[in-house]
């Protein structure tokens, strides 16, 4: 199984209020279709929630539990409004000729102290076995520590990455840059500290944005790589199995 993951950041206006980026979805649904048509299955899509989700769970202040009837409210408001978004981008793929079903986390997923604890994978696995293709996403999901919580896109990479051969992560930058704006090649965890330095906080996300994706990444047995949603070729050489500029992340290498 392959997963490539869009980046909230790509697809919506992170510094708004429930805002899509339709230019941004519609440029990610044709290179989407284009590995569909060339004949890449055993593919499954999961996206960040962007403005849809951060905005919406700050709003409710709803990232430290759900216990009252407001914060149960806040869960049911960003559970809407974050597959509002997937429909979103379901529609633009079914327009590309591409049979996207999305699946909602919060049906299929739990979490204790905000980490998914329990997957019915089994849900995922028939729309793949099926020829569609599923899709999932950022959400809230029910907690059994603390009522509920945020379960971000990139948490369910890093659970999806226990099964997947593949992790893509197509973002807003060209990968995770340093000093110089330039993609860092290569990640292991004996270059991460150093990297840290290059890794500023992100207004409007509770997930932690490009820090939190890397830390879930190198806890990860598989590589992964990180690109930009800007620049189809670059995802599609990925699938290919060739180079492009983008950041590789080895939790296993040790540097040379
Ligand atoms: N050194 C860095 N390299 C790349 N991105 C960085 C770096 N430091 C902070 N960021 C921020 O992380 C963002 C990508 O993370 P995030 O917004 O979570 O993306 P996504 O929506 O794909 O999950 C970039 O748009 C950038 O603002
Ligand atoms: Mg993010």
């Amino acid at each position: 199984m392959k997963v490539l993951k869009i980046g909230g950041s790509f697809i919506t206006n992170k510094n708004g209020y429930k805002s899509p980026d339709t230019k941004h979805m519609i440029q990610i649904a044709k290179t989407i279709a284009q590995l569909w048509k060339s004949g890449t299955r055993d593919l499954m899509l999961v996206h960040g929630a962007g403005s849809f989700g951060h905005a919406v769970v700050i709003k409710h202040k709803i990232d430290n539990g759900v216990r009252t009837v407001e914060q149960k409210i806040g869960f049911a408001d960003t559970h809407a409004a974050c597959s509002e978004l997937s429909l979103f981008l379901v529609k633009a793929l079914v327009d590309q000729g591409v049979p996207a079903i999305s699946i909602p986390p919060t049906i299929i997923a739990k979490q204790k102290n905000k980490r998914i604890c329990d997957f019915r994978f089994e849900i995922v696995n028939n729309y793949l076995n099926a020829g569609y293709l599923p899709i999932l996403y950022g959400d809230m999901l029910l907690d059994s520590d603390i009522g509920g919580s945020v379960c971000s896109g990139d948490q369910i990479m890093a659970w999806l990455g226990k099964k997947a051969e593949f992790l893509v992560f197509a973002t807003n930058v060209d990968g995770v840059l340093d000093g110089k704006g330039k993609a860092i090649p290569l990640i292991t965890k004996d270059n991460f500290d150093e990297i840290s330095m290059h890794l500023k906080e992100t207004k409007n996300d509770v997930t932690g944005a490009m820090k939190g994706k890397l830390q879930e990444l190198l806890e990860l047995d598989n590589v992964s790589y990180i690109v930009n949603a800007e620049k189809p070729e670059r995802i599609l050489a990925l699938f290919e199995g060739k180079e492009t500029i983008c950041t590789k992340v080895n939790p296993k290498k040790q540097l040379d």
